[in-house]
Parts: structure tokens; sequence; C-alpha cells
């Protein structure tokens, strides 16, 4: 069983992560979407809200399950016995940290090997923090996130 972990905010889940679980889940027998704590961003949904919109857009795969964890990413690779890390690199702008992190968790963990996916021209630009500040502003997000995730961030922003 081939087993990649694909890691993130997912403040909220966008059509862009969506693009390269798809890609994912075409490479890999199981791909574990994992929500972790990224302790220089604070998240709009709570961790609960996350895995559920998670669950729901990720429905349609059969071979993708929605999980959380706290701690090191390479520590929780190690324990779920994924063998690759999941990242989508949108930009040049996402290289440094992505490089970054890619490299410590190598050092951390020679075992786990993290595998950059591109998504579609059309996502390269969009983040859930640019949704979010459309969405805040009262923008229409529908072009990048799914509908029920549109509808809310909505009831989230402007309940
Ligand atoms: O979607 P994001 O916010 O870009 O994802 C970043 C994330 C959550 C993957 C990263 O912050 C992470 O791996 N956090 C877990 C803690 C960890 O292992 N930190 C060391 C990374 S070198």
């Amino acid at each position: 069983m081939r087993r990649a972990i694909y890691p993130g905010s997912f403040d909220p889940v966008t059509n862009g992560h969506l693009d390269i679980v798809a890609r994912a889940s075409r490479l890999f027998d199981e791909i574990v979407v994992a929500i972790a704590q990224n302790v220089q961003k604070e998240g709009l949904f709570s961790r609960d809200e996350r895995i559920a919109m998670l669950e729901t857009a990720t429905m349609s795969f059969e071979n993708v399950r929605v999980t959380c964890f706290d701690g090191l990413l390479v520590d929780y690779a190690h324990e779920i016995e994924a063998t690759a890390v999941i990242r989508g690199l949108r930009a040049i702008s996402d290289f440094e940290f992505e490089f970054q992190m890619a490299l410590m968790n190598r050092k951390l963990n020679d075992s786990v090997e993290t595998i950059f996916l591109m998504p579609k021209e059309e996502y390269t630009y969009l983040s859930s923090r640019i949704v979010k500040e459309i969405a805040r502003l009262g923008g229409d997000v529908d072009a990048f996130v799914p509908d029920f995730i549109a509808t809310t961030l909505h009831r989230k922003l402007h309940a």
C-alpha cells in the first residue's frame, strides 16, 4: 500500500487544494489529508469545522481520508506509515518556504519524501487567505471554493 500524506491548514479547503488531492489520488493507493496546526496562522474555522468541510469536499474520492494531527508532520507521517508528503506548489513565491520545509523534514526523517504537485494554472493565484479576504469584503468566491464552502464562509463572516 503506497500511502501519502497531504498536510495543510485548509482554512478553508479551496478548489486548488482539491485539484492537488485529485492529482495525488491518482498516484497513490491512499491519500491522508491531514489538518495540522500552523503556529504562524490564526484560523477562521475550528479544526472540527475544517475536518467536516474537507470530508464533504473529498467525498467523491474513494482513496482519500481526512484526519488531523498535533506535533511534527514527519512523526505523524511515520505513525500512519506514509512514505510521501504531498505539497502543492503554485508559484516561485511558494518555493522558498516549501524548500525549507521539505529539507527540514528530510533532516528530521530521511525516509519520508516530499513530492510537489502543481495545480491547474487557474488555481496558481488562489489561497485560503485571499479567499477569506474576498469573502470578508463581500466579494464572490464561487469560482474558488466548492459551493457549500462559499455558503459556509458567508455564514461565518456575515452572520
Ligand atoms: O497549509 P499550510 O499552512 O501552508 O501548511 C503548513 C503545514 C501545516 C504543513 C506546516 O506548518 C506543518 O507541517 N506543520 C506541522 C508541524 C511541523 O512539522 N513543523 C515543522 C515543519 S519543517
